[in-house]
């Protein structure tokens, strides 16, 4: 029996040599590319959003306004954003720290912010106002309580996270 002998033609060779080299670079180019594409997703989610924003010494029973920053990551760009919340102690001494943004159409509300209600959240731009606990007065134009944030009380230190509606808290 004849032994056939397996020869590759220099063709052949050309051949299996490009496709190797071009795939080999292809590669290198759409690596880059794919992780670029899918790295929001690879990050870690924001469940260590929770910052510091006040010594709990600070707090009483008239709400106080605390600002702080986070760094915001909206898929590839991230941003430096002043987070606001109104914080009191209620009876119980328990933390009530209050979103400032108006549930009518986004506006900041004040503690005391209006002369006629002392004792309220005002909003300047259309006259919404909100009790102490951050409900919405009837007939004011939020018809929504304020967001109230997420929060934890750590060696002293208040902590909050996100502002999240009500039902959600
Ligand atoms: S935005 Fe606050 S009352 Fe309209």
């Amino acid at each position: 029996m004849a032994e056939k002998k397996q020869q590759v033609s220099r063709r052949q060779f050309l051949n299996y040599t490009l496709t190797g080299v071009g795939g080999f670079m292809a590669a290198g180019m759409l690596a880059p590319m794919v992780r670029f594409a899918i790295d929001p997703v690879l990050q870690a989610s924001g469940s260590s959003d929770m910052k510091a924003v006040a010594d709990m010494s600070e707090l009483t029973n008239e709400p106080q306004r605390f600002d702080w920053t986070i760094e915001q990551v909206d898929a590839w760009y991230t941003s430096e954003v002043t987070k606001s919340a109104w914080v009191y102690l209620d009876e119980n001494d328990e933390v009530v720290a209050l979103s400032p943004v108006c549930k009518h159409l986004g506006c900041t509300i004040n503690w005391a912010g209006s002369e006629d209600h002392p004792n309220q959240f005002f909003c300047p731009c259309h006259g919404g106002r909100y009790y102490k606990d951050g409900v919405n007065v009837p007939n004011t134009p939020p018809n929504a309580a304020l967001d109230v944030y997420q929060k934890e009380v750590r060696d002293g230190k208040l902590y909050l996270g996100n502002a999240v509606a009500r039902e959600e808290a």
